[in-house]
């Protein structure tokens, strides 16, 4: 058994209370590979930042979760290196689908679990988050649970369609399973297609295309009956123009790619909403930069030559989430 306060990361707890006060939602940025845990630690220390650092299971399948642990153990003395003498960094685990997974991340090092049951029935989802939070209590351990369906794919989840979170049942989730945090859903999605171009208005001005808005309402319904309550928005990329823009114009090709406006983020990270979850944007800006990169310099076959100026650019989109959507710069407990 290896204690997450031993590899020098924290849970959610004190974390999300300072952010609900505060009015700021923490980032949660899923990572893979080496590049994108330097450019998240690089920029939560330059902002700053707290931040969680999130494995879903297809990136345990792809980096090797012993090597994606230990990464995040690294990312402690990577940021106290970089300036930081109090970094406050969470290691996650991203839509768990099983208690044995939930189990052994915790077992690995793991501050915090994601269990997932929103696919299932109601009664089973709080049976299995509660199995969940019994046992990470025992190690202090923070656990997320989802009420209300996102469109898209969920990891291996895949729904067509998304039913929002029923604020009605919020209170019984929460009071049976024990839960920390609750991912709601309220009209966010994964990845970049998160609207069908029926599903979008037209901007005049610009000639791309509007999603439509979030549920606010939902929301706010669900904050009424959970008054300071952590919240979770996962499917949270805006899928920026510029850099899907860049990928079509050096051979990629992106077709009505649609994300979440900034500012609808930002409105919700005013709110009990205290973690909002990145990972479509981050692929963006690495592909994009890329593509860029092998388009101008077709000679170049030196992988830093690429993967360098892909890591500047997920540092910049970062620090530009850190700053400008989330809030959560400067809101370091110890400073
Ligand atoms: O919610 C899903 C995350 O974006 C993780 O995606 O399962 O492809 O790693 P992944
Ligand atoms: P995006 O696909 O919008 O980045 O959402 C990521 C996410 O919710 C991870 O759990
Ligand atoms: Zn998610």
């Amino acid at each position: 058994m290896v204690n997450y306060k031993d590899l020098g990361l924290v849970n959610t707890r004190a974390m999300f209370a300072k952010a609900v006060r505060g009015g700021y939602a923490i980032p949660a940025f899923n990572f893979n590979n080496m590049e994108q845990m330097q450019a998240i630690i690089m920029a939560a220390v330059e902002t700053k930042s707290p931040v969680i650092l999130q494995i879903s299971k297809g990136a345990r399948n792809y980096a090797n979760q012993t090597l994606l642990r230990y990464m995040a153990e690294g990312a402690v003395a990577y940021a106290k290196e970089l300036g930081c003498e109090h970094p406050e960094i969470v290691l996650h685990l991203d839509h768990g689908d099983s208690y044995e997974l939930c189990k052994n991340c915790i077992e690995m090092g793991f501050s915090s679990v994601m269990i997932d049951g929103s696919a299932l029935p109601y009664d089973e989802n709080v049976a299995l988050t509660k199995k969940v939070v019994e046992f990470a209590h025992q190690y202090d351990v923070t656990v997320e649970g989802e009420l209300g369906v996102l469109a898209g794919v969920e990891d291996e989840v895949s729904a067509a369609e998304s039913h929002y979170t029923k604020p009605e049942e919020v209170i019984d989730f929460v009071t049976k399973t024990g839960v920390d945090s609750l991912a709601i859903s309220i009209g966010t999605s994964h990845g970049a297609y998160k609207f069908t171009p029926e599903q979008c208005t037209v901007d005049p001005k610009t000639g791309r295309l509007l999603p439509p808005p979030l549920a606010f309402d939902v929301l706010e319904a669900v904050e009424e009956k959970l008054p300071g309550f952590p919240i979770v928005l996962h499917g949270s990329s805006s899928v920026p123009q510029e850099d899907v823009d860049i990928i079509n114009s050096n051979g990629g090709c992106l077709k009505a790619a649609v994300g979440i406006p900034e500012e609808q983020l930002r409105k919700a990270s005013k709110s009990a909403v205290c973690k909002i979850n990145i990972d479509s944007d981050s692929r963006l800006a690495m592909t994009a930069a890329i593509r860029k990169t092998m388009a101008e310099k077709p000679a170049e076959f030196d992988p830093r030559k690429y993967l360098g100026p892909a890591r500047d650019r997920m540092k910049e989109l970062y620090m530009h989430k850190i700053i400008n959507v989330l809030g959560s710069n400067d809101q370091l407990i110890e400073g």
